[in-house]
């Protein structure tokens, strides 16, 4: 960090960390006792600060309130089989977060900032992250835009702030997915790529509709003629067949997954052959009808891997083979929680421990 870069901090008065139970955190429920905030004014971040979590205050004709200038980020921080906090990968969400504000017209964020802040904030709040190996902190860093007034133009104004949120194993059940046929969380030329609150607006009804039918989760596909697979709910989309793992390639209707990255990457090295390209819904449907489809999950910091137990398609459910027989997906959430506990050697020194 510069010397110039200063981050204030203002301690709660009263904590509430004994008044939560870490055998029970539902996902988003508690949030630690402080927050970073930074203010993106003339120019520059500046006025970097630590205080106890609290509501915002902000003019109702705040920019961020109407046309969805917000991006935002989300990663964990685990503890190893030392007991040291530990991040995985987080630059990689610092590029991610930039690249959001990019397409949304917002400030870029420095290391300093964002590493800064993150790290000082995980430094007072350090003993909110579980010991329980299953459960973790997840850190929500996210921006919004603060200028007042309710033209559709880009803000010059932001806010960058940080909260975290003890949580336990995001799905603890194998997932029913199903094809989406009509809607769309993203197109092409649009923002889907970016981690903006409009897509995930987007995705709230055609969501809500697969929940009544049954469903967990839907997996979308491209908006122009719902032929070819994109992610599923908020998470990136894998299937092995032909003991060849496949994914589609990324493009800017879809998200770049920082898990999908890390499998992909280990998958290369342990010798599998590896696909990213268009997989059309025909081909896994055809693959489905004929048992060809030896493993299929979505990929996600919440998740890590999450097991699709079914997979549903024009009123029809087809059974994925039995969770204990998926090699690939298990030997790999293994691999991944034995890399960020420390179990395993860290070839690509994705580990961060934060001192
Ligand atoms: C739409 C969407 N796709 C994919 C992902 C998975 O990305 P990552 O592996 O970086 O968590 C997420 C979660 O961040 C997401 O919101």
């Amino acid at each position: 960090m510069s010397d110039g870069f200063q981050i204030k901090v203002e301690k709660t008065a009263q904590s509430n960390l004994s008044k939560i139970d870490f055998s029970n955190l539902p996902f988003g429920k508690f949030y630690a006792d402080h927050m970073f905030v930074c203010d993106f004014q003339d120019g520059v971040w500046k006025d970097a600060r630590i205080v106890p979590f609290q509501n915002l205050s902000l003019s109702p004709a705040s920019l961020c309130l109407h046309y969805g200038q917000l991006i935002f980020e989300g990663l964990k921080a685990y503890r190893n089989v030392d007991g040291e906090i530990v991040l995985f990968r987080p630059e990689q969400h610092l590029e991610r977060i930039n690249k959001s504000a990019h397409r949304l017209c917002m400030a870029q964020l420095t290391e300093e900032v964002f590493m800064g802040g993150l790290l000082e904030l995980l430094k007072i709040d350090s003993e909110w992250v579980p010991k329980d190996p299953d459960s973790s902190l997840y850190i929500r860093p996210f921006m919004i835009a603060t200028d007042v007034g309710i033209g559709v133009t880009p803000s010059l104004t932001y806010q960058f702030i940080i909260l975290t949120s003890p949580v336990s194993k995001y799905y603890s059940a194998p997932v029913k997915v199903v094809f989406e046929d009509h809607f769309s969380r993203a197109a092409e030329g649009g923002i889907g790529f970016s981690k903006t609150a409009g897509n995930y607006a987007a995705s709230l009804y055609p969501t809500k509709k697969a929940v009544e039918k049954g469903y967990n989760q839907l997996i979308w596909t491209d908006s122009k003629e719902h032929k070819y697979i994109e992610e599923s709910g908020t998470m990136n989309i894998m299937f092995v067949i032909n003991d060849t793992l496949i994914t589609p390639a990324l493009h800017d209707s879809i998200l770049s997954g920082i898990t999908r990255d890390s499998i992909l990457t280990l998958a290369k090295d342990w010798g599998y052959k590896v696909e990213e390209r268009k997989i059309s819904v025909d081909e896994i449907v055809e693959a489905l009808k004929n048992n060809k489809v030896q493993d299929a999950f979505g990929t996600g910091t919440a998740a890590v891997v999450a097991h699709f137990a079914l997979i549903g398609h024009d009123g029809v459910d087809y059974e994925l083979p039995p969770i204990e027989s998926r090699t690939f997906s298990n030997k790999m959430k293994k691999t991944l929680l034995d890399i960020r506990l420390g179990k395993v050697e860290d070839e690509h020194k994705w580990v961060y421990v934060v001192k």
